[in-house]
């Protein structure tokens, strides 16, 4: 069950060249092509002559055009040229889906296409601010549920076990950070403290720490799975938990995730350099560092999601860490169970 009647993130920006691109999103075949004006468009990936999948096709000047018998179809899924052929018949178009462009992101909506409201896409403001936020960006398939990334990133204790060789630090220290939860309009907010403590390797190898550090993690989650992260340490008691935050490092994070199937997603992440400003070598290699974390990540999720599809999550535990997970979760439960009953009215 996927909530239906949100934003994802289809591709990014520069993802869509001169070729269609094929993705499974919400379980369904999705093709993505950018026509001749420059426009982005998503249709179901499957021609309405001979269910050819679209993607195999090449993109023309009038539109999509499919690479069995070269049917060829606009950004609207309509159908506008039949080979040796003038009418054009009433049932030859394909589902598309409304798409917007915005922050390098192609946004898709895969509900009900009168609610697809723009006013709700995630704002990444510093996407587009390459002078004080160097942008680096990836998409990494996952095979795991897309809702287990997303508790991943609402209990961070685990980067103590998980990321030891990279954004980790000492697991006690991780545990006993001070934690403040609020919700928000949209989702969940928390802001995390680990004062006085040891920066971890990627800190390290980023920045030039004189010994202990204040360290702050802020993240927000918004329905149904996107995460802002903004994170930083500066040298320990140097203002920074009473407020002075510039000048030391910091960075931020965009994590996006897009179900493909039940059991399957794409993650979509951007690491903004906001400490070696205006550095590209920085910004390379931090996101490099970041990637290596990010597949630390994959590894455990992925493994993770065979066991519960072997045995369901009915016999997990909570701990106390879970607490803005689990606050996480209700929303979310909530947006399914909206879903639902949308779906059998
Ligand atoms: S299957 Fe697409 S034109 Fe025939
Ligand atoms: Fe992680």
């Amino acid at each position: 069950m996927f909530v239906r009647n949100a934003w994802y993130i289809a591709a990014w920006s520069d993802e869509l060249g001169d070729k269609p691109l094929a993705r499974r999103i919400l379980n369904e075949p999705v093709v993505l092509f950018r026509d001749k004006a420059g426009k982005a468009a998503a249709l179901s990936d499957r021609c309405c002559h001979r269910g050819t999948p679209l993607s195999l096709g090449e993109v023309v000047e009038t539109g999509l055009q499919c690479g069995y018998h070269g049917m060829v179809f606009d950004g609207a899924g309509k159908c506008v040229h039949i080979p040796g052929q003038d009418k054009i018949p009433d049932k030859a178009f394909v589902p598309a889906y409304p798409v917007i462009e915005r922050d390098r992101f192609v946004w898709i909506w895969m509900g009900e296409a009168v609610k697809a409201d723009p006013a709700r896409i995630v704002d990444v403001p510093w996407h587009n601010d390459s002078e004080h936020w160097g942008h680096r960006h990836a998409v990494i398939p996952i095979k795991g549920n897309y809702i287990l990334m997303v508790d991943n990133l609402m209990d961070l204790t685990h980067l103590g076990y998980v990321h030891k060789r990279t954004v980790g630090g000492n697991p006690a220290t991780h545990v006993e950070a001070k934690m403040e939860t609020a919700r928000t309009q949209s989702g969940v907010r928390f802001t995390r403290w680990m004062l006085n403590s040891v920066p971890p390797p990627t800190y390290v190898a980023a920045w030039r720490f004189k010994g202990t550090v204040d360290r702050w993690q802020e993240f927000e989650w918004v329905a149904p799975s996107s995460v802002l992260q903004w994170t930083g340490a500066k040298d320990a008691g140097q203002g920074a938990p009473e407020g002075d935050r510039e000048g030391g490092f910091q960075f931020k994070i965009f994590h996006g995730l897009t179900p493909e199937t039940e059991t399957s997603c794409l993650y979509f992440w951007a690491s903004a350099n906001g400490f070696k400003v205006r550095d590209a070598k920085a910004a390379d290699e931090f996101a490099a560092a970041l990637a290596l974390t990010f597949d630390e990540d994959k590894a455990i999720v992925e493994e993770q999601q065979r066991r519960l599809g072997e045995f369901g999550e009915d016999w997990l535990t909570n701990i106390v860490s879970d607490g803005t997970r689990v606050q996480m979760r209700r929303i979310f439960d909530g947006l399914l169970t909206d879903e639902r009953k949308l779906a059998a009215e």
